[in-house]
């Protein structure tokens, strides 16, 4: 039976730290090494467990760089006979494009667990470490796979997951899926299947990340203008992800700029900028439906799109 859990470091608020135990805010992020944090729950001490820092970054910094090193390195320790899932600590901040990212490129057959932290390392009470004791519990559950979240004692598929909060500990939902699971005491309730799908692979990724397709997130808004797309495409970018109002419905002064630009050959993907629910009903060809992706996912999903069939850009 596989035993060994690989936990990579990638920085964020669960290894951020602060002048006071008090401040939840006012902290430097990705300060604490890997190693560090899982010297700092008792719980794991003696389970078979590696460390290995990828990278030390808040996560509103990620890069395509840096994803590309995390898809690599997690591929490598989840085809390791011995490792039973790997654990990613990662910024809240952008977890869930991460998320969405490696559950494309890897769909992989065992657990790929991402956690966080809401507060730093120092606070009086962090919440970093019960979310990586939690984190290793999922990553050592039988018959787990996919990539998922765990954060504030819920587990999160790599689709659904959405940080809703800026600061509460629950900060992340699954919206109308709801969570896969909770943790309770060490034990998983479950409530659905985990993720699965077809991945993309590493190949698809495989090339310098400066050449990654440019995809550019626009919104509709009161007072939008088709200015910023007509920029964009004059400026070469590859794709575009419009984030519409409500069911995906776009302002009658920038809907024009967006069919030019698929007209053009600038693939344009329509998902909402609601935090909740997905595209409802028909929509013409040309700017193509995320239906239940966020803009950001959606982002990924055009970007690695692109990449999986270079003729398309
Ligand atoms: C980050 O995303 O790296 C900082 C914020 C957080 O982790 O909550």
């Amino acid at each position: 039976m596989p035993s060994t859990v690989v936990i990579l470091g990638t920085g964020g608020t669960i290894a951020g730290t602060a002048a006071s135990a008090d401040d939840h805010t006012g902290y430097a992020a990705a300060q604490r090494g890997v190693a560090e944090l899982v010297a700092a729950v008792p719980q794991l001490a003696g389970q078979a467990i590696e460390a290995e820092q990828l990278a030390q970054l808040d996560s509103k910094d990620m890069d395509h760089a840096t994803w590309q090193r995390l898809a690599q390195r997690a591929a490598h320790h989840l085809a390791r006979p011995e490792v039973c899932g790997v654990v990613v600590t990662h910024g809240t901040d952008t977890m869930e494009e991460t998320a969405w990212f490696l559950q494309r490129v890897l769909a992989p057959a065992k657990p790929l667990v991402l956690t966080g932290a809401m507060r730093p390392a120092t606070a009086l009470q962090a919440d970093g470490p019960q979310n990586l004791l939690d984190a290793v519990t999922v990553a050592r559950e039988p018959g787990a796979c996919g990539v998922v979240v765990v954060m504030a004692g819920q587990v999160h598929g790599a689709h659904d997951v959405r940080k809703l909060h800026t600061y509460r500990l629950d900060a992340f939902g699954s919206g109308d899926a709801g969570p896969i699971a909770r943790v309770e005491q060490g034990r998983l309730r479950r409530h659905r299947t985990w993720p699965v799908g077809k991945p993309l692979g590493l190949a698809c990724i495989g090339f310098e990340p400066a050449s990654w397709p440019r995809v550019e997130l626009v919104f509709s808004h009161a007072g939008a203008s088709g200015t910023l797309v007509d920029a964009l495409v004059a400026g070469g970018v590859h794709g575009l992800v419009v984030a519409g109002t409500g069911n995906g419905t776009l302002h009658q002064a920038l809907e024009p700029a967006l069919r030019r630009a698929a007209t053009a050959g600038v693939p344009v993907l329509r998902c909402t900028r609601c935090a909740g629910g997905a595209l409802v009903g028909e929509f013409d060809m040309g700017l193509t439906p995320a239906a239940t992706l966020s803009p950001w996912q959606a982002r990924v999903e055009l970007m690695l799109g692109l990449l999986a069939s270079p003729a398309a850009a």
